[in-house]
């Protein structure tokens, strides 16, 4: 059995479609602060399900939970908006380092030493170099970065002391949706560039906005590496073999080693939708770096992993989400 905390969410629910797809029994714990019940009951459709709502921060909720047999835990519940993190530095140390800290401990408690969690580009900081490996130092530069850098480092603290045998896979951009769009990005607010360009077409009240055009890049916008959801799920089931195979605690960047600029993810948006959007530009957004891009060359080589789909993909199947998610059609032509 696989626990997922945050299964309800966008990247933890393609996860947990994928292992049941694969016949897994799979446990989802998650609080649906910022996850959906309609996404676990579309979920359920799929294999073998259960769902708990608790919380990380509630000790016995994880107990509960771990009188189920747990092979293993893919950990993605946390908060993630950087811009809320420097807001409200609190509830990102507390949500994140305390929830994981109880994660941890009740882990260790039942003797369950395998975790894959989900890191980011943010315990980068600003890059001294690009494409940035795994060697690259890790120095965050918001709380959001921080709390997922501690996390890092708790786990390895844990394996040194317990055995705790983690894998923690460091998201570039992370893009797209299931491809039959059963599920896919869902926030409340919503920060990201593809959605946010993509509502500003379904709903005429919203505008989408390019934050910075001055930036030192071909064009002036900030770069990014957009890895597909599909894609970035596979290297989490490897992940998940690799731990089984008695592989040890590891880290590993998820990315596509490419950049694409703001305004060339806009151009492939009205290339995909066939349809002129419509546009602003904002001053630059505080906190964001130039490029940020990944070298991914040892999750290929340790993991196996490859990465097969391309922007135009997770552009196509956001879209189709996106549809299903106004509730409108829109057709392209
Ligand atoms: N952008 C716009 N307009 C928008 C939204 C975004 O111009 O409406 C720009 C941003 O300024 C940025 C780029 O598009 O230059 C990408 O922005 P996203 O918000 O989509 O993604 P980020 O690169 O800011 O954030 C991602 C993850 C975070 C993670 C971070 C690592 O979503 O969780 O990478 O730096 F922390």
């Amino acid at each position: 059995m696989i626990l997922v905390t945050g299964g309800a969410g966008y990247i933890g629910s393609h996860c947990v479609m994928r292992l049941l797809e694969a016949g897994k029994k799979v446990i989802i714990f998650d609080n649906l602060s910022t996850g959906h019940i309609e996404t676990v009951n579309e979920l359920k459709k799929h294999g073998e399900l259960e769902f708990i709502k608790g919380d990380l921060l509630n000790i016995e909720d994880i107990k509960k939970v771990f009188n189920n047999n747990i092979d293993a835990v893919i950990h993605f519940a946390a908060l993630s908006l950087v811009g809320e993190s420097v807001k409200e530095p609190l509830k990102y140390y507390y949500n994140n380092v305390m929830g994981t800290l109880n994660l941890l401990n009740v882990m260790i408690e039942n003797n369950v030493k395998k975790i894959v969690f989900s890191s980011t580009a943010a315990t980068y900081g600003e890059p001294k170099y690009t494409p940035i490996d795994e060697l690259h130092p890790q120095n965050p530069i918001n709380p959001y970065g921080n709390t997922k850098l501690m996390i890092e480092k708790m786990m390895d603290d844990f394996d040194k002391a317990y055995g705790l045998k983690s894998v923690r896979l460091r998201y570039f951009n992370v893009a797209g949706a299931d491809e039959k769009a059963r599920i896919g990005e869902w926030h409340n607010i919503e920060t990201h560039l593809i959605p946010n360009i993509l509502k500003s077409v379904f709903d005429e009240n919203k505008t989408f906005n390019i934050f910075g055009t001055d930036y030192n890049t071909k064009d002036g916008t900030c770069v990014r590496d957009y890895i597909n959801i599909e894609d970035l799920i596979t290297a989490h089931i490897l992940a998940l073999e690799y731990l089984f195979n008695g592989g040890n605690t590891n880290f590993f960047n998820l990315g596509t080693n490419e950049g694409n600029s703001v305004k060339e993810v806009f151009d492939a948006c009205q290339k995909v939708l066939n349809k002129n959007i419509n546009v602003s530009t904002k001053e630059r957004r505080e906190g964001d770096p130039e490029i940020l891009v990944a070298d991914n060359k040892k999750a290929k080589e340790v993991l196996g992993w490859q990465n097969n789909k391309t922007l135009t993909d997770s552009i196509s199947s956001a879209f189709e989400w996106e549809k299903k998610l106004s509730g409108k059609i829109y057709a392209k032509n």
